[in-house]
């Protein structure tokens, strides 16, 4: 019994010394930053962010995540729910990274929102930001406008020689000039490149991300921000011979999986992996090419059938009068021309295995865009697969668009070997740009970052 005592006391002491040690170390608060907005369901914005922990401590600095939101900044009259914190090993004894994120259910459609993350004993709160709610679902009473890419990531010295110097941040400043006529935002995959950094090569894997996010914030707190796996968040592989440097953390999609967070709760998706939503008058549907279908390039984290089953459900469920326009984010091809880097290096043409796993259900249900990255340039696959044309008249099949040519740090592809199927392809760094005018008519623009010049333009019509 004296000796339970001992320790009852030990303990307390011990837990009031790390008490006394957090106050002291976090004498200057910390601040939420990496700021992300996602949608969550149809009428639901999810909020994350990350902060570091107190210096030298394990204890969570803000464990009761809140946002308070409302229709002005001096009204901030709601409280988010579900909020969650959670960490993974940075391999940084110093500082913990923590994640947390919220829901923000029942909004009012077509709205605009003033939110602000709720400082706690260590944590600030964030300035007093803003973003619009989603449509009604059907709604088309006005154009939706998105910007798509994929293989966006920090340069260092080596990227700066391949790339030019400082192509993330001049590639931000032109997102930037076009955010006040965007909806919302699609990422492909590959989503800062802290792989290419696993461990103290100008920067860590948590550098990198981190500092990629940080820059990113002014765009991902205003824009709903739209994230698919890449073969970077699934594993940390990149760099044959020192991918052993990478943490085993860094594997199995643990810090994108701490990072993001997709409506696959509200979709009955997976981790973010594979989800759908509806934004006014179109239905999103974003897969993993990476993992879950047979012979997929990164192994599987379920199974070989769970995703396609969900993606038959999905697709079967969409009700094309309500979102006559369907578009399906996956960070592969299959079709395309051959890029040098995957000659070499795989020996294999885009993503065949891809193809099987999806390419009958997107043409049984008549999806209209499928949207790629993974090879670093754009291209667009000709109508049908072999007309000419800017004109894309009742395709057969999904308009095929891969756009990875923002500014990967490994820098844009060389072409090896053209495809038949190719009516354009550019390695100039861009970005896409997808206006949904009405139920029959989008518009598709490829955006050169350095003058914003119009390289590429395409109407898609769909009398439906
Ligand atoms: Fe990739």
């Amino acid at each position: 019994m004296k000796q339970r005592k001992i320790y009852s006391f030990g303990f307390c002491l011990f837990l009031s010394l790390i008490q006394s040690i957090d106050t002291t170390l976090c004498l200057a608060k910390l601040v939420p930053d990496q700021i992300r907005l996602a949608f969550a369901g149809d009428r639901g914005a999810n909020i994350g962010w990350h902060s570091f922990g107190c210096p030298l401590s394990t204890s969570n600095p803000n464990p009761t995540p809140t946002v308070i939101y409302g229709f002005s900044k001096t009204n901030l009259n709601f409280t988010s729910i579900n909020g969650n914190s959670s960490f993974y090993d940075t391999r940084n004894p110093l500082r913990i990274s923590w994640f947390y994120h919220v829901q923000l259910p029942n909004l009012q459609p077509s709205t605009l929102y003033y939110y602000q993350i709720k400082q706690s004993t260590y944590v600030s709160s964030s300035d007093i930001l803003s973003f619009q709610s989603s449509p009604i679902v059907g709604d088309q009473s006005r154009p939706i406008n998105l910007i798509t890419y994929g293989d966006f990531g920090v340069d260092g010295l080596v990227e700066d020689l391949v790339n030019g110097r400082h192509l993330f941040e001049r590639a931000l400043g032109a997102l930037q000039k076009m955010l006040p006529m965007t909806d919302f935002f699609l990422h492909h995959g590959d989503i800062c490149y802290a792989d290419d950094s696993p461990e103290d090569l100008f920067l860590t894997y948590e550098e990198a991300f981190n500092y990629c996010q940080s820059m990113m914030t002014n765009i991902t707190s205003s824009r709903f921000y739209m994230t698919t796996v890449g073969n970077h968040e699934i594993n940390c592989t990149e760099i044959p011979k020192v991918d052993q440097l990478c943490s085993s953390v860094h594997q199995n999609q643990i810090p994108y999986s701490h990072r993001f967070h997709m409506p696959s709760e509200q979709s009955g998706g997976y981790l973010n992996s594979w989800y759908s939503f509806n934004y006014g008058f179109v239905h999103v549907i974003s897969l993993s090419c990476e993992s879950d279908f047979p012979n997929s390039p990164s192994g599987n984290l379920l199974d070989t059938t769970t995703q396609i089953n969900w993606l038959k459900n999905d697709l079967s469920h969409v009700n094309r009068n309500v979102t006559p326009w369907l578009i399906v984010q996956c960070h592969r091809a299959w079709k395309g021309s051959v890029a040098k880097q995957d000659k070499a290096e795989h020996g294999v043409i885009n993503c065949p295995s891809c193809k099987d796993a999806f390419e009958s259900l997107l043409i049984q249900y008549n999806v209209d865009i499928y949207l790629a990255g993974h090879v670093h340039w754009y291209e667009r696959i000709c109508l049908n697969g072999v007309v000419n044309t800017t004109q894309y008249v009742n395709p057969n099949g999904p308009v095929y668009l891969i756009n990875g040519a923002i500014g990967s740090p490994e820098g844009n592809d060389k072409l090896s070997q053209r495809s038949n199927e190719s009516c354009f392809l550019t390695t100039d760094p861009g970005f896409g740009y997808l206006t949904i005018n009405d139920r029959n008519h989008a518009t598709f623009t490829y955006y050169r970052i350095s003058d914003m010049a119009k390289l590429d333009q395409i109407d898609i019509i769909k009398n439906r």
